[in-house]
């Protein structure tokens, strides 16, 4: 089963990941650095060739957690959005020194519930599942990572809405 570990930068896919290591394969996406195809220096972000990470997924086998902010668009069998409050997620990406017009940009996009409505374009809603990592103890999160992983507990099907933040800023 190929399961993806997505969300919004900052909402601790890594973090998460390598608690799960333990027990699960991951492939961290971004070591993969042929599918790299340029730097967009607007949005400075890495601009990556899906169908190049399509051909490498092909031949894994077993349980394998694939980690990227965009892991949800490869043909995975469960999708794992983490989800961070806007205004943790802001002093997350503050602490890493990411300039303001980044944190709106991921802001936004986490206040839309962008990553989210992706994974349920490409997967279907009952293959979303979705993680609050706000407030939380990065181990508890794991815990919910690997329990989703293992029976797909529709109560964490997808269900947290941010978008009155986005009010808030206007
Ligand atoms: N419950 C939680 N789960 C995960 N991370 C958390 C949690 N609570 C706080 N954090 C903190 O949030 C930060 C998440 O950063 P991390 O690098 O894991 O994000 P990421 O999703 O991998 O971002 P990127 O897409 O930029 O690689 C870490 O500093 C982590 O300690
Ligand atoms: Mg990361």
């Amino acid at each position: 089963m190929l399961i993806a570990l997505t969300g919004t930068p900052g909402t601790g896919k890594t973090t998460i990941a390598k608690i799960l290591e333990k027990n699960y394969e991951v492939i961290y996406l971004k070591d993969f650095k042929d599918a790299i195809l340029y730097h967009d220096e607007d949005r400075d972000a890495d601009v990556v060739d899906i169908e190049y990470l399509k051909e490498k997924i092909k031949k894994m086998r077993g349980d394998i957690i694939l980690e990227a902010h965009y892991s949800h668009e490869l043909p995975v069998d469960i999708a794992i959005v983490l989800r961070c409050h806007p205004e943790e997620l802001r002093k997350r990406l503050e602490k890493r020194g990411y300039g303001e017009r980044k944190i709106r940009e991921n802001l936004e996009a986490e206040a839309m519930g962008l990553i989210t409505a992706e994974s349920i374009n490409y997967h279907g809603k009952d293959k979303v599942f979705e993680v609050d990592t706000t407030k939380k103890e990065v181990e508890k999160a794991a815990r919910e990572v690997e329990h989703i992983i293992k029976t797909r507990d529709r109560k964490y099907l997808p269900r947290i809405n941010y978008m009155e933040e986005i009010l808030k800023w206007y």
